[in-house]
């Protein structure tokens, strides 16, 4: 038993008007009753999983809403990204219908950023919206994905294509669930983290630093820390800019050279957050040779990444390949590439750069 456990949750409040909504992060959350308290009132629940997540933790969760919901029906889809589909999404409805939910029926998402972004969008449609919940079990979904409202399935012709913004009533952070996360996908979830440090807050990425070898080790009034902070500064940036129109585009930082290494490999090949690590490398390269910053921030940076067990050599895809995957990035705009660059020391700014020198920063990135 960890010192958290029995303790009240952190709170971190998004404030979005009749939008808001509570992150709850604490240890044992799962079986911690005040935790689920409150919810959306209803009849029925339907836990939206994985085949991996599921074994592991829906019994949990079952336990948890049996006091609040008459009825909870479990739906259980494939594990991966790449069946973050609408095949896959249309097994979430096949459930909803065949079992006769209504429309206040209550979505909750157990899982990763994939069983999220899913859950998400399928209580966006369903019955044009039914409410629903976010449980993120990986660091990543903890500390990004689960919060914000963005909501997607993948096309075969783009990552997250097809969505929606659509705003949780509520998202729990049971840090116990990520003692069972495999490590590769722990340093995902800490790149994530660190990106909220150049772009938001050095302090904070002090703070990483300091305590970057306690996170790798799992320590949940670390994690606990972590997690807290990295959704304050999302709640931050979403509060101003619910939509992406301006501001929340600075939380895609090392997304764009990100995007073309997953897309340029094959998505799955590296993971998300892998392939972000790298990009932010990339992307402080960049805004070095834009004159922004010195380059001992870059190489903090890379030394922070190191240690987070993150890759930070990008494989070699060649320049034009690198520049055809970022040209259709989500950011592009009439096909120009538009980056996320750190204009100081903690604060970010979206521009496009001359392709010769893009080109060079990928030479001077990856492998050769
Ligand atoms: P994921 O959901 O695929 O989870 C990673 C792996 O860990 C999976 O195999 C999963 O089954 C497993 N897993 C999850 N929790 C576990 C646990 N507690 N113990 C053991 N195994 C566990 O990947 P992810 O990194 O969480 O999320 C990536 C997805 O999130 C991508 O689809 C990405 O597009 C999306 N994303 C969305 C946003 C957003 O704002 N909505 C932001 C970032 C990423
Ligand atoms: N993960 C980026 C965002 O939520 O905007």
């Amino acid at each position: 038993m960890s010192a958290l456990d029995h303790t009240a949750p952190i709170e971190v409040q998004i404030a979005l008007g009749e939008r808001s909504y509570p992150i709850l992060i604490g240890a044992g959350l799962l079986s911690q009753a005040s935790a689920w308290q409150g919810l959306p009132k209803a009849s029925t629940a339907l836990i939206v999983t994985n085949d991996t997540v599921g074994p592991l933790y829906a019994p949990a969760l079952q336990l948890a809403l049996k006091p609040h919901y008459a009825q909870i029906h479990q739906v259980t889809l494939p594990d991966g990204e790449t069946h973050k589909t609408w095949q896959t999404l249309n097994q979430v409805f096949d459930v909803l219908l065949s079992q006769g939910c209504d429309r206040k029926t209550v979505l909750f998402a157990l899982g990763g950023g994939v069983v999220g972004d899913m859950t998400g969008f399928a209580a966006a449609c369903y019955m044009r919206g039914v409410p629903f919940v976010q449980v993120p079990t990986t660091l990543l979904a903890q500390v990004d994905s689960s919060v914000g409202g963005k909501t997607a399935v993948n096309h075969p012709l783009g990552k997250n294509m097809i969505g929606a913004f659509y705003q949780p009533a509520r998202v729990i952070c049971d840090l116990s669930s990520l003692q069972t996360l495999p490590a590769r996908e722990m340093s995902a979830g800490l790149a994530e983290i660190i990106k909220y440090g150049p772009i938001a807050d050095m302090v904070f990425l002090d703070w990483i630093e300091a305590h970057i070898d306690a996170l790798m080790a799992r320590d949940p009034q670390t994690l606990a820390h972590a997690v807290q902070r990295s959704c304050e500064i999302k709640a931050w940036v979403v509060g101003q800019d619910e939509r992406e129109s301006g501001l929340r585009a600075i939380l895609n930082f090392g997304h764009t050279f990100g995007h073309a290494i997953e897309a340029g490999l094959g998505f799955g090949e590296w993971l998300h957050g892998e392939a972000v690590g790298c990009g932010m490398v990339m992307a402080a390269h960049l805004s070095h040779r834009l004159g922004y910053i010195d380059l001992a921030l870059v190489e903090r940076l890379t030394a922070l990444m190191v240690r987070a067990g993150l890759p930070v050599v990008g494989p070699n895809l060649g320049v034009e390949t690198y520049l055809h995957h970022m040209r259709v990035d989500k950011k592009a705009e009439a096909g120009d590439i538009r980056f996320v660059l750190i204009d100081s020391p903690g604060h970010a700014k979206v521009q496009g750069a001359p392709d010769a020198l893009v080109g060079e920063v990928i030479r001077q990135c990856c492998q050769a």
